[in-house]
């Protein structure tokens, strides 16, 4: 009797324990390995009504295995070879490229406080965006060397929801040190950024001319862009606003200290240099481009020709140039300050049409917070609030609530904020579904509305000064997928931060 009870232990529950035991601890394993990603497979399809690919959109679905894109089929080919794979289906939802978002400030290390990696990224994987890269400016210090990006990767390492990739700022220090430039761009930045006005940020200081030569010079060597923020501070301007007397709380008053010819003055100059671009030019193999254009006027007629002429040379603008008009800035209401200017409602209709015959080539979100109490809300004086719009988690949705009623499509949207960006941004496996490439992708409901308000979650770390805040959006995210991780769904964040750092090679 006793005997055959210990039998009974031995044949029918040892294997029983066994294997409770090997399920508790694969399930551990699995749990470790894919806090990365709210899908725990490495092979699964992502299907839906509305893919956007580079051969148009079609019904049916993504095959993704190791983080990358490896079969797309059409409706009619899929169905019966996926044999009991997983699929994420999104039904009638737009599943596309994720965005890239060129331009935006996460202030980390030094001032997370505005924002950060982690809060930051998490907006941005909540708002579609799967690669991001991070200005130069407002973190402390400014990155500049190859020093000051050792602590960028740094501070982004185990801290990113996306992937996360770095400018190096060109600034007179290093603009005429070619070693200096020769090793910041070797230690992985993917281009440089310089200002030709003051940036605001005391140890980021402007380049004139000269500086953007030399630096474009080095670049060629790399086949690397230089981005510009292009406005010249002219002293007439200032002297008049200095005697100016006019109501600080009005938006107009700030609108007439940083005219169109700020910009146009500035273009005007750059454009003496980026001839050196051309193919044969001294700089062949560098690239300008010019951030956040927002004089749809002169300023954009003398790019054109530019281009037109074979400068290496692309143009962005931000969803807030396109959503908003000088004329509605409420009194006082200083989230809408930023530099170039959020200009009149013929401005913003003109830069609608250039984009959409590649004037303009491309979007980016130039989110830039600060301290609610640095946007001095309460004071409400444009001229001394911080100049910088919070927007990350919001710029796809923006974009789309007024691009549509300008008649743009999933296509359009997806060549701004993905396939040139990607380009730009030296980013080859990045920008379009296609096989081969990372599996960066967004689902999102076009058609479903959304009040942003206080309820809303919002990820950024200061979302109240968001000048979108009170608005009612188009355009809801459903989920956001970066190299294969499905990093983000309805309100739900991965539980680890496993964004790459991009670094150029
Ligand atoms: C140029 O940069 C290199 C590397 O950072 C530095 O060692 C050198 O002193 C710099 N040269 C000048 C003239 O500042
Ligand atoms: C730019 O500034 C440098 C000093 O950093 C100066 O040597 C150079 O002449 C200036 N170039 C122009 C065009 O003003
Ligand atoms: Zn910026």
């Amino acid at each position: 009797m006793e005997l055959q009870k210990k039998n009974v232990i031995i044949s029918i529950l040892l294997p029983i324990i066994a294997a409770f035991l090997l399920f508790f601890l694969k399930n551990s394993l699995k749990a470790s390995s894919s806090g990365c990603s709210l899908v725990d497979n490495n092979h699964y399809w992502i299907s839906s009504k509305r893919i956007v690919t580079p051969n148009g959109i079609i019904s049916g679905a993504i095959e993704i295995n190791d983080g990358k894109v490896i079969s797309i089929v059409k409706d009619e080919q899929w169905r019966g070879i996926t044999k009991g794979d997983q699929i994420v289906d999104f039904g009638e939802a737009v599943v596309m490229p994720g965005l890239i978002d060129v331009h935006a400030h996460l202030d980390d290390p030094g001032r997370d406080d505005w924002e950060g990696f982690p809060s930051g990224t998490k907006a941005a994987a909540a708002g579609g965006i799967t690669t991001l890269i991070d200005m130069p400016l407002n973190s402390e210090p400014s990155t500049v060397s190859v020093q000051t990006l050792d602590l960028k990767i740094k501070a982004a390492k185990n801290r990113i929801y996306v992937d996360v990739g770095f400018w190096g700022g060109l600034v007179p220090e290093n603009a005429f040190n070619a070693t200096a430039l020769e090793n910041f761009l070797r230690a992985g930045v993917l281009g440089l950024k310089s200002f030709m006005c003051p940036s605001g940020i005391n140890d980021f200081p402007m380049t004139n001319i000269s500086h953007i030569k030399e630096g474009l010079s080095v670049l060629a060597k790399f086949k690397r862009p230089l981005l510009v923020h292009a406005e010249v501070q002219e002293k007439l301007v200032e002297d008049s606003v200095d005697n100016n007397d006019g109501d600080v709380k009005l938006y107009s008053t700030y609108l007439k200290t940083r005219p169109p010819s700020m910009e146009q003055a500035a273009i005007t100059d750059l454009l003496t240099v980026s001839e050196d671009t051309r193919v044969g030019g001294p700089s062949e193999g560098a690239h300008l481009h010019v951030v956040h254009l927002s004089d749809a006027g002169i300023s954009l007629d003398l790019l054109k020709k530019a281009k037109a002429r074979g400068d290496s040379l692309t143009v962005e603008t931000c969803p807030h140039y396109l959503s908003f008009s000088a004329e509605e800035i409420p009194y006082g209401d200083t989230r809408f300050k930023c530099a170039p200017p959020i200009r009149d409602g013929e401005n913003k209709d003109k830069l609608w049409e250039a984009l959409k015959v590649n004037d303009v080539d491309m979007l980016s979100s130039d989110h830039s917070p600060s301290l609610p109490s640095l946007k001095l809300l309460e004071q409400g004086n444009f001229l001394k609030a911080w100049g910088g719009i919070s927007s990350l988690q919001y710029v796809l949705s923006a974009t789309w609530t007024s691009g549509r009623e300008y008649g743009v499509t999933f296509e359009q949207i997806t060549s701004w904020w993905s396939e040139r960006p990607a380009k730009l941004a030296g980013q080859h496996l990045k920008g379009a579904i296609a096989v081969g490439n990372y599996a960066d992708i967004v689902a999102w409901e076009p058609e479903t509305e959304f009040h942003l308000d206080d309820n809303h979650p919002s990820y950024a770390k200061h979302p109240s000064i968001s000048a979108y805040m009170g608005r009612k959006l188009s355009g809801k995210v459903l989920a956001t997928f970066v190299r294969g991780n499905l990093v983000y769904r309805e309100g739900k964040h991965a539980p680890a931060a496993c964004g790459t750092t991009i670094l150029a090679q």
